[in-house]
């Protein structure tokens, strides 16, 4: 049912010092010379200026340049989807899924400039650049399988004899990928794979503070084999792109990942315009809780809170953002984790000893600062770790540690390094899932317990898309844990499941009298 064994993609081995020097050494040299974007766009003339892309790990260093995309690359863009998009459609699964998988293998084979791109421009650390590669393959490949799976053959179904019915899946048109800035290659690939893998042409609108990576990416795309015509990449403020996208009547269906805010402006958008009415595959944020019993081993429980709340400087959408602590042991965990906290290396993300490197602009910057100021005034802050000595050039946020009263008083995703912790105590169990459930989200949830019921209990009662059992709550791997969410927090299928690519595609059923 869910496809053939596929190999994941390979890593790299940090702790080989001579395989690590080299690997700095290029990704220095490739960055030296520093990129130039614009938009993707088969047969647009370019006029635009170029602006300097800078690097929020130190705002004095230009990653690049870039050119916006203008009205009349959209259009040239549209236009030519709409022209390519039934070829592409016809052209059998098989070589559809073939060109995917090339498009992974010279993915691997930049590997180091895809790194290096997600360094400078994203300010991912050096672990999460490598996995950010590693995951855009993994999506390649696995939705090249599900191609195959699902778009090869038609289903023959039963019915009166004389008379036969069959099946099949085709591509719905043209496809709108909307990406974010927080995996900026592999949301990106994954997006744009599964609608070229369903039969779709693409016009892929990347966040604009990561916009250089996704370029490049389709670059690489083209190169593999996807024809110039099928897939666009269209850079820009989203304001003023967007709308003209959504609002064409020519996009047959979009994939959105970011805010809940801007989904619903989408969905809008969608609902206002002439035309059909075409699926909106959304991926939002999530208040994402981990809840601890006095059972659970505060060793493990301190790593896997770390890594899920403060890594990635906590820009991730699975992140832990409220800690729900048995109050029978939140002085003794807390403790060990404010320790573990000020163990915590932030600073240059081009550093492999780096745990959290910058978040993503100087708004971000801001709005968590806000956050963290309103949280001061009010008492509530626990815990601070250390800046490092490199902080000052760049978009630095330490990572902290709040206490709240309920679980109620966060009521917006927090997407940074910033952890909230609630107590609850024994008898109370049921009554946390439920006042977890009762705020909409349903992304990613926790439960460290060594007692079976307690975990059983609440992954059954909790409504989220991905729960995690004694362990982190990040890093979801695609064809292993397939990512997203419910309520609030997206439509579905999910992303790097077996079946994501049916939003992409229509069905038809054709009827012979024999
Ligand atoms: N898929 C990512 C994770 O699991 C979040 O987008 O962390």
């Amino acid at each position: 049912l869910y496809g053939k064994a596929r190999r994941n993609s390979e890593g790299l081995d940090f702790s080989d010092r001579s395989l690590l020097l080299k690997l700095s050494a290029h990704m220095t040299r490739i960055a030296e010379k520093g990129w130039r974007g614009g938009p993707l766009v088969a047969g647009a003339m370019r006029t635009d200026q170029a602006q300097a892309v800078v690097s929020p790990s130190d705002r004095q260093r230009q990653t690049g340049k870039i050119t916006w995309a203008g009205e009349g690359d959209v259009k040239t863009a549209l236009q030519a989807a709409d022209a390519a998009w039934p070829d592409w459609e016809a052209t059998p699964a098989e070589r559809r899924a073939e060109i995917l998988e090339a498009v992974a293998d010279f993915y691997e084979r930049h590997q180091t400039e895809l790194m290096s791109l997600c360094v400078e421009e994203a300010g991912k650390s050096l672990r999460d650049a490598h996995a950010e590669v590693r995951e855009a393959v993994d999506f390649c490949r696995y939705y090249a399988a599900q191609a195959r799976r699902l778009f090869s053959r038609s289903a023959v179904l039963p019915g009166p004899t004389g008379e036969r019915n069959e099946l099949s899946l085709h591509g719905r048109g043209t496809f709108l990928c909307i990406s974010p800035w927080n995996f900026p290659l592999a949301i990106f690939t994954g997006q744009v794979t599964a609608a070229l893998a369903a039969g779709n042409a693409v016009l892929a609108k990347p966040a604009e503070q990561t916009s250089l990576v996704a370029i490049r990416a389709v670059a690489l795309m083209h190169q593999a084999g996807i024809p110039t015509e099928v897939l666009h990449c269209l850079p820009g403020p989203g304001g003023e792109i967007g709308p003209l996208l959504v609002g064409d009547p020519r996009v047959s269906g979009v994939a959105f990942t970011g805010s809940n805010e801007t989904a619903r402006l989408i969905n809008q958008g969608l609902a206002q315009r002439e035309g059909p009415i075409v699926p909106l595959i959304a991926e939002t944020g999530g208040i994402n809780a981990m809840i601890v019993d006095s059972t659970a081993l505060h060793e493990q429980v301190v790593m896997d809170i770390v890594r899920s709340a403060f890594l990635s400087a906590g820009q991730r959408c699975s992140a832990l953002r409220l800690l729900c602590v048995q109050a029978d042991i939140v002085k003794p965990l807390l403790k060990m984790l404010k320790g573990a906290m000020d163990s915590l290396v932030v600073g240059d993300p081009h550093w492999l000893v780096t745990d959290v490197g910058p978040v993503i602009d100087a708004e971000a910057l801001e709005r968590l600062e806000a956050h963290h100021q309103t949280m001061e005034e009010h008492g509530r802050v626990l815990h601070r770790a250390p800046l490092g000595g490199d902080c000052e050039r760049g978009l630095f946020m330490a990572p902290t540690l709040y206490r709240l009263e309920s679980i109620e008083e966060l009521v917006a995703e927090v997407f940074g390094p910033m952890l909230h912790v609630v107590t609850w105590r024994s008898g109370e169990l049921d009554a946390l899932v439920d006042r977890i459930n009762a705020q909409g989200y349903g992304l990613t949830l926790g439960i460290h317990s060594r007692i079976n019921a307690h975990a059983d209990a609440v992954t059954r009662r909790a409504r989220v898309g991905n729960a995690y059992v004694n362990r982190d709550m990040v890093g979801a791997v695609v064809g292993t844990q397939p990512f997203g969410g419910e309520g609030l927090s997206g439509t579905g299928f999910k992303a790097g499941g077996p079946h994501y690519l049916l939003k992409f595609a229509t069905e038809r059923v054709v009827t012979v009298n024999t």
